[in-house]
């Protein structure tokens, strides 16, 4: 029973202790680099950003008590280095003007939908909490973003009917054109269901969301977690404009998206096919094989819906 004898416990302690105190030293670098480029925000937008997503996403990491102790230390310095990888705040002028819009409203979606910052450190750190408050901020400021200016008739009426000829077929494509991941252009999604209409609230486009007949029979029967496998779901886009009457209508055509079912073929991608083609002449998007890792990045909060975000309408 010596095991269980008093010196037994405490030098077990004093062990321990030393252990803790030694792995302190053993402190994975969480590099100090200049801000080159805050995000040029306004002040409101700018203080939920700060105090919920800074001290991941920006250079100006400030680290709580909590924090420096190792181990904890070292699950924060992996984060904190991934996170900047994945968006960084502070050299925000080392992304393109059409990369700074889509990292913008990517990063609002994630806090607009919860997905961050993680319960798990909202949890020690509850003033990070994104409130529905500070959603609305969000939100308000994006939709402030669009440009609502009433846009050339004669132009609206040529795109509309340049996309009237699309639809008749005058426009003929002789060879589908192909994704890099060897996922073809389906012209059949005219003949699909609409599942859903969606007015994104920021961008001023307009955007039908189609499902093929595996896709509506899934809604139908709720088989949409997971979707099965041939679904395949379309979200056609095209700017919106407002003519000189005042009414909303869709302008030029901007691209079509796929997504295609196939939990063997895509498993890299949560099981799904990602495609986009741009403008009528459906020119493939994507400079390489990796391009669909941007798709499923950004379709990631809704994994719990199988990637989808559109909630269809029941026919
Ligand atoms: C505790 C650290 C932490 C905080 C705070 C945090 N994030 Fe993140 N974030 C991460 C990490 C780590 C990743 C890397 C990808 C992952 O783990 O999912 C990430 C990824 C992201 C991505 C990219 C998603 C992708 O898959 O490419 C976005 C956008 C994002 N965060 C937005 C935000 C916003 C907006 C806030 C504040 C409202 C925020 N994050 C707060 C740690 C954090
Ligand atoms: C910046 C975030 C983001 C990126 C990047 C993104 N998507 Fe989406 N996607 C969305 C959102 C949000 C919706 C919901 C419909 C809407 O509001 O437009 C959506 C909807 C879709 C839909 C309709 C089904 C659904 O989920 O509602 C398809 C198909 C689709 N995206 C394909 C793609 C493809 C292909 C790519 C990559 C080339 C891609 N997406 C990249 C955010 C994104």
């Amino acid at each position: 029973m010596s095991l269980f004898k008093k010196e037994t416990f405490v030098s077990i302690g004093l062990i321990l202790l030393i252990i803790f105190i030694s792995i302190q030293f053993l402190r994975p670098e969480i590099k100090k680099r200049p801000v080159t480029g805050d995000i040029p925000v306004p002040a409101n937008v700018k203080a939920i950003f700060k105090r919920a997503c800074y001290d991941c996403h920006s250079n100006e990491t400030e680290l709580g008590w909590a924090d420096q102790i190792v181990p904890v230390y070292w699950l924060v310095a992996r984060h904190i280095n991934t996170a900047r990888a994945h968006l960084n705040f502070s050299e925000w002028d080392k992304l393109t003007p059409a990369e700074q819009k889509t990292k913008l409203w990517e990063a609002i979606n994630h806090a607009a939908l919860g997905a961050m910052p993680r319960p798990n450190y909202t949890f020690i750190h509850p003033s990070a909490k994104v409130s529905a408050a500070d959603v609305a901020t969000l939100k308000n400021y994006l939709a402030g973003l669009v440009d609502h200016k009433p846009s050339d008739t004669a132009k609206v009426n040529a795109d509309a009917l340049q996309y009237q000829r699309w639809i008749r077929g005058d426009q003929k494509i002789t060879a589908l054109p192909v994704a890099l991941n060897g996922i073809s252009y389906d012209p059949d999604y005219k003949n699909w269901q609409p599942l859903s209409t969606s007015d994104r609230f920021e961008s001023g486009t307009m955007r039908v969301i189609f499902g093929n007949d595996i896709a509506v029979q899934a809604v139908k029967n709720n088989h949409t977690r997971p979707w099965p496998d041939g679904t395949r779901i379309a979200k056609a886009l095209w700017t919106q404009i407002i003519d000189t009457a005042g009414n909303t209508r869709t302008g030029a055509f901007v691209q079509l998206d796929l997504m295609i079912k196939n939990t063997k073929k895509y498993r890299s991608t949560g099981g799904w096919g990602f495609a986009r083609f741009k403008t009528l002449k459906m020119v493939p998007y994507g400079k390489t094989i990796s391009f669909a890792s941007e798709c499923i990045n950004c379709h990631r909060p809704m994994k719990d819906e199988d990637y989808v975000f559109t909630i269809p309408i029941k026919h």
